[in-house]
């Protein structure tokens, strides 16, 4: 299931995203496999896996969700990792992230503390509703390289990211005593391409730099599987276990790619069936997570869709890792069938937190230094920047007068806000079908901004190869050319250095006028008895009066909030929280008349309001 905006289902719905020698070592007291079972210390293994994503999860969690897993009778964890994350530019590497989200060695470290086993998937490519499905957005500058092809640049940069990858987890595979049982080749490849001699590099690549045995994972449909498997690796499949694994018995005549069976995300409707295949599994998701700051992907079927900072995915363990009804019946099937039943972990209940009142306390496009002029628009990755915003700025030069429709380049990427001389004059977004069309003048003296925004790229379906952001090609008002232009990046990891700390009293407020450009907001709150750093502490926050921004809680980006929905609101990990608390929001369209105001609610609703500026939006129920 994927959740973007617009979507407010919870049901489980099957995905889009959703090696080495076969003749393995079975009998050793390593990890190997026959034709109809994995073998683990020479005993017949189970996988009762399920996916979690460390980095979707904070790192003071990761325990818990861990023993959350065990808890409930799974035995493997299957986690993407994501590259695009850890190689943030070129040769420029972070084992950190926000928090140590990005420390995977200690994630593996954690899975093996708990006893539990793991299945490595890590892409480059993972899908994954994870902006670019995971692939760093610099990629797309480097010259001819195409991703997800037998394109010697791909390659280079796919080899230099497992070579790193593997030094920072290679004790951590089964052959060195470690958790990790199997890697993943690629993910979902016969739904996109069919170049065997890409996959066969990729795999071989994998093999250089890790002591593993390898998968591929496909959909199960005859039109999805075929083009997957890989001589010498492991085929197996994902989505509707009855349909693929039917599938996968008649298609395969390569006696390597032969083995047990897996099903490598299962959408579970309940779990008695496959595990009575004692076939292998992986509950897609186990537990979701969050796509914090600016991770999130996007999906075109004819139109841009974001997907939500929100991954809860509806999986047994939710968003903020509290077992849902669903947890309870797999654990009870799943003790049905071993017979074995696990402890239960125990949750806190989340907390609320009262309204905090946010003030107005700077504007987004003050001039700063750092801008750069160009007769035509630069697109956000030339900048060596991959996520948030950029500024395109027009001053038109005395006796200019022009008027028509606005056209920024080949047109939205993906959000463009149009201001005249600091007023809004309205928005053409990629997410509308058609996007709406903005008519304006200019007359010398004018300035006209276009602020673009990056809503995710697509991470599935048709459009995968060119996901530049910004603008690509000329601004045209009407059939006239607009040149040049400032260009100023706005990636906004963190709010800037100077709206943070000291309470919000040292900041005069700033006076919000009507069709206003973006301005920062500002307040605190105490928890005021509550444990700070705990899960006791976790909350949904709402910022109620908002329309669409970026929420920051102490410094950290925990992403985009929109009020079309679903998500009302945003998953605050209480770890991240102290006594004393600082929530920064941007907001791209404050209202004049409306107070921003934060409250934390320890209850999730889900629903969808109203797009204020969607004109023929304006008629349709959004709430049917
Ligand atoms: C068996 O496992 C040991 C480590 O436990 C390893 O050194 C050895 O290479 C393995 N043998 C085979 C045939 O894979
Ligand atoms: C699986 O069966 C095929 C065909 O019978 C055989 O050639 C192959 O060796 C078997 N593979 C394993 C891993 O046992
Ligand atoms: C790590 O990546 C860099 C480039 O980013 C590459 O030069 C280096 O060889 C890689 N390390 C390994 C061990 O592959
Ligand atoms: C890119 O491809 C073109 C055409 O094949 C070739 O002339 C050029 O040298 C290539 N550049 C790089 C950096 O590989
Ligand atoms: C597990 O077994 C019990 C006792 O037979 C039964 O009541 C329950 O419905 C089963 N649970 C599931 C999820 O199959
Ligand atoms: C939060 O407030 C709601 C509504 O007043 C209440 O039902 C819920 O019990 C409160 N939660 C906690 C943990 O106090
Ligand atoms: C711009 O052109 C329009 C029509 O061509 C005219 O009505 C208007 O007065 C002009 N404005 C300025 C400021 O020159
Ligand atoms: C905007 O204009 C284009 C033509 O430039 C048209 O195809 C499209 O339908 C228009 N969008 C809307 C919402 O009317």
């Amino acid at each position: 299931m994927v959740q973007s905006h617009r979507i407010v289902s919870l049901a489980i719905m099957p995905t889009l995203c959703l090696g080495i020698p076969w003749a393995s070592n079975v009998g050793n007291s390593t990890f190997g496999y026959s034709n109809t079972s994995f073998y683990l210390h020479g005993r017949p293994y189970q996988m009762i896996g399920g996916q979690i994503d460390p980095q979707r999860v904070p790192r003071e969690y990761w325990r818990d969700r861990l023993e959350h897993a065990k808890a409930m009778g799974l035995n493997t964890i299957f986690s993407y990792i994501f590259w695009n994350e850890l190689e943030p530019s070129p040769g420029v590497w972070d084992w950190d992230g926000i928090r140590g989200m990005n420390d995977i060695a200690a994630w593996y470290q954690a899975v093996q503390d708990a006893g539990l086993q793991a299945v490595l998937r890590p892409g480059g490519y993972i899908c994954g509703e994870r902006d670019w499905g995971g692939m760093p957005a610099w990629l797309s500058q480097i010259q001819n390289l195409t991703v997800r092809s037998n394109n010697p640049q791909f390659l280079e940069h796919s080899d230099y990211y497992f070579g790193n990858l593997s030094q920072q987890i290679f004790k951590y595979q089964v052959s060195q005593g470690g958790p990790i049982l199997l890697a993943q080749v690629e993910n979902e490849y016969g739904q996109y391409g069919s170049d065997h001699a890409y996959t066969a590099a990729l795999s071989a690549l994998i093999a250089k730099h890790f002591n593993l045995l390898q998968y591929t994972n496909d959909g199960g449909s005859q039109t999805q599987f075929p083009n997957g498997p890989v001589h010498g690796v492991l085929a197996e499949i994902d989505g509707d276990p009855y349909q693929g694994f039917a599938t996968r018995k008649n298609s395969i005549s390569d006696p390597t790619e032969m083995g047990p069976s897996l099903d490598g995300e299962y959408y579970f409707a309940g779990a008695s069936w496959i595990l009575n295949q004692a076939s292998s599994f992986s509950l897609y998701m186990f537990h979701g997570g969050t796509n914090f700051a600016f991770s999130n992907g996007g999906l075109n079927f004819g139109q841009l869709e974001a997907v939500t900072t929100s991954y809860d995915y509806g999986a047994p363990l939710d968003e903020s890792g509290r077992p849902r009804e669903l947890y309870w019946e797999l654990r009870s099937a799943i003790a049905n069938y071993t017979g074995k039943t696990p402890n239960i972990v125990q949750t806190l209940p989340m907390s609320n937190i009262s309204d905090v009142p946010l003030r107005p306390v700077a504007t987004l496009l003050e001039e700063s230094s750092g801008t750069i002029k160009s007769d035509s628009p630069i697109n956000m990755e030339q900048l060596g920047q991959s996520y948030g915003y950029i500024l395109y700025r027009y001053q038109a030069p005395y006796g200019v007068n022009i008027s028509g429709q606005l056209h920024p380049g080949d047109g939205p990427r993906d959000r463009v806000l149009v201001y005249v001389n600091g007023n809004k004059r309205g928005v053409i977004d990629a997410t509308y079908n058609p996007p709406q069309n903005v008519t304006i003048q200019i007359v010398g003296g004018d300035v006209l901004e276009l602020l673009v925004e990056n809503q995710g790229r697509v991470d599935y379906s048709s459009p995968l190869l060119d996901q530049r952001k910004g603008i690509i090609g000329d601004v045209y008002i009407g059939s006239n050319l607009v040149s040049p232009w400032t260009i100023q990046s706005y990636s906004v990891p963190t709010p800037p250095q100077g709206l943070i700390g000291k309470g919000t009293n040292h900041l005069p407020m700033i006076t919000v006028s009507a069709n206003s450009t973006p301005v920062w907001y500002k307040g605190n709150f105490k928890l005021d008895g509550r444990v700070a750093g705990t899960a006791a502490a976790d909350t949904f926050l709402s910022i109620s009066g908002g329309i669409k921004g970026v929420l920051y809680v102490n410094g950290y980006n925990l992403g985009k909030y929109w009020t079309v929905g679903p998500a009302q609101s945003q998953y605050i990990p209480g770890a991240w929280l102290r006594e004393d608390n600082e929530i920064i929001v941007l907001e791209l369209e404050p209202q004049v008349d409306k107070e921003l105001v934060a409250s934390g609610s320890s209850e999730r609703v889900w629903y969808n309001n109203p797009d204020p500026d969607c004109i023929s939006c304006k008629s349709a129920n959004p709430n049917p």
